[in-house]
């Protein structure tokens, strides 16, 4: 069995993917190791990752994984993006609905990007969910759960946020960190075998 350290101050991210990783079957283990690692400032999400990895590897000496996410708000030209943490802890979801008060267009996407680093290889993996934002705030979930409406299936009544969906665990079946991971873990049995 593989251990791998998921570095971040985030216990809901790591729930979410102890919870996506236990419909399938890896030989990979996932520790948490709580820790807030300072980020460097950039445009592009993908740059800060892999420079978070290489400092949450300098830290744990073990091979590790971290995440980071945002969320792009297309009508606000990809806002608050790789600012999505400060903005959720400044503005929070009542600010975001705020800033888009009448605005006709309400789409945006969510984006993660899982790095592994074991000393020896840096890798990246992203995953992407398009949707729109809400125009109220549902109850549950984190962060931005209660205001993101993920477009995902046709069939499915596209009203519900990613809030109202981990009530009835589908967030875990669809969501950009899903995405992601399941590229990872894919690449992961290569990479050991
Ligand atoms: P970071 O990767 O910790 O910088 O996360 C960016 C911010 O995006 C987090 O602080 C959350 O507020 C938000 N976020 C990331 N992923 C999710 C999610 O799956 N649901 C809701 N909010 C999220």
């Amino acid at each position: 069995m593989n251990v791998i350290f998921f570095v971040s101050n985030n216990i809901h991210k790591f729930s979410e993917i102890k919870s996506i990783l236990r419909d399938r079957t890896t030989d990979l283990t996932l520790n948490f190791y709580k820790r807030n690692i300072i980020e460097i400032q950039d445009d592009k999400i993908e740059k800060i990752a892999v420079q978070k990895a290489k400092s949450a590897y300098n830290i744990v000496k073990k091979p590790i994984i971290i995440e980071d996410d945002g969320l792009f708000i297309n009508s606000l030209n990809g806002f608050p993006g790789q600012y999505s943490s400060f903005v959720f802890k400044s503005l929070g979801n009542r600010g975001i609905l705020h800033l888009l008060e009448g605005s006709k267009d309400r789409t945006a996407f969510f984006k993660s990007i899982f790095v592994y680093n074991n000393g020896i290889i840096t890798k990246g993996f992203t995953g992407q969910i398009k949707g729109k934002i809400s125009s109220t705030i549902t109850d549950g979930g984190w962060g931005y759960d209660p205001i993101f409406i993920p477009l995902y299936n046709k069939n499915i009544n596209e009203k519900e946020t990613f809030a109202t969906l981990c009530k009835i665990d589908k967030k875990n079946e669809i969501s950009h960190r899903k995405i992601a991971l399941d590229k990872f873990v894919k690449w992961f049995h290569h990479y050991n075998k």
